[in-house]
């Protein structure tokens, strides 16, 4: 067996897991810095940054404890070296290169948003390739079609806002707490009115595109200057803003599928979290067709993905990444 530490710090979770194989999951801890950031109402760069310094070894330790495994068994140590926040981002990957110095042990940067599809992998005994990968997260909203681990090519991706993004917007109009996905999830839940009153936003002719800015300022027109808003109001935006964040989402992944003559979808990251989304793939898919979840604790940011593909990915390079390795804050190339 081969076990894989991964660590994660590219926003404002602080995570680490022991991973054997690629899927067993021995421990995954995961310290949310929501707290810190609520005030602000969304993510602090230097914040974050500043309390992964303060997280990452007590979590780290915590991570190989669970596992109850000792540092000399680990094989390997993966960590999320791009996209994500320059500073969270640093902050793993020097732990990472200094743990593999001082255990001696390789090191794989691996790409936070190929991690998150992965996490639907999870579960799975095999993967089906070729397929299609939606990630629906609060950085990066993205159609892949899947050839094989480790090689993809880019459909379509936001042209503005991510969808997480979006929600975490609107919740902010509405004055709910961020991160905003789950409190429009549960107050959309409550709402009477069922009608959408938003349409979703076109992206030309480019139909595996997503554009979600608009819709946040249709919520925002259906706001202003109205406050302050009863619960019913507040709760027929919440749903409508969610209908059509979601719909769109869902309409455009099958259409993907459908365009390929593909029967496979991976949906990952944070948004994948919302019982809604599941249920409409569940409802517009056929019966052919097939939708694969990240196992439960493995939609948002976690350092289980980052361990289970880092796996794969040393499989593949048989060598330690450089000690030099640099983060990096975007997605670099097409195919991740
Ligand atoms: O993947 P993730 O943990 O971090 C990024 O890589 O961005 O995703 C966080 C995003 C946030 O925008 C959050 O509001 C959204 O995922 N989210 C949800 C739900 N749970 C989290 N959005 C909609 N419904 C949810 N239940
Ligand atoms: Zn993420």
């Amino acid at each position: 067996m081969k076990f894989v530490l991964g660590i994660e710090t590219t926003c404002d979770e602080t995570a680490a897991s022991i991973v054997a194989d690629g899927k067993i999951i021995l421990s995954n801890v995961i310290f949310s810095q929501e707290e810190i950031h609520r005030a602000y109402g969304g993510v602090f760069p230097e914040l974050a940054a500043r309390r992964h310094i303060d997280l990452i070894l007590p979590v780290i330790d915590e991570a190989i404890k669970q596992a109850g495994i000792s540092p000399a068994q680990i094989d390997l140590i993966a960590v999320a070296s791009h996209p994500g926040l320059m500073g969270a981002l640093l902050i793993g990957v020097n732990a990472a290169k200094s743990l593999s110095v001082a255990w001696g042990k390789p090191f794989v940067g691996v790409n936070h948003i190929e991690a998150h599809l992965y996490a639907a992998m999870m579960g799975c005994e095999s993967f089906i390739t070729p397929s299609i990968g939606l990630v629906a997260s609060g950085g990066h909203t993205s159609l892949v079609r899947i050839n094989d681990l480790g090689s993809y090519e880019l459909l379509g991706e936001t042209i503005d806002d991510a969808v997480g993004e979006a929600f975490d917007k609107t919740a902010r109009l509405l004055g709910l707490p961020y991160p905003g996905g789950p409190e429009i999830e549960q107050l959309a839940r409550s709402s009477i009115q069922k009608d959408s009153l938003f349409k979703p936003c076109r992206t030309k002719e480019r139909p595996f595109h997503f554009s979600f800015s608009g819709l946040k300022t249709q919520a925002l027109y259906a706001i202003k200057g109205k406050e302050p808003l009863e619960r019913a109001k507040k709760a027929a935006i919440a749903y409508s803003f969610q209908e059509t964040a979601l719909n769109d989402l869902v309409d455009k992944s099958l259409l993907a599928l459908r365009h390929f003559g593909l029967k496979a979808l991976y949906v990952g990251g944070g948004v994948s979290n919302n019982q809604r989304l599941r249920t409409l793939f569940e409802e517009k898919k056929a019966p052919q067709e097939t939708i694969f979840w990240p196992p439960k604790g493995l939609s948002l940011d976690n350092g289980a993905m980052i361990a289970g593909l880092g796996f794969h990915l040393f499989q593949k390079k048989g060598v330690s990444d450089p000690l030099d390795l640099v983060p990096f804050p975007t997605n670099k190339s097409l195919s991740f």
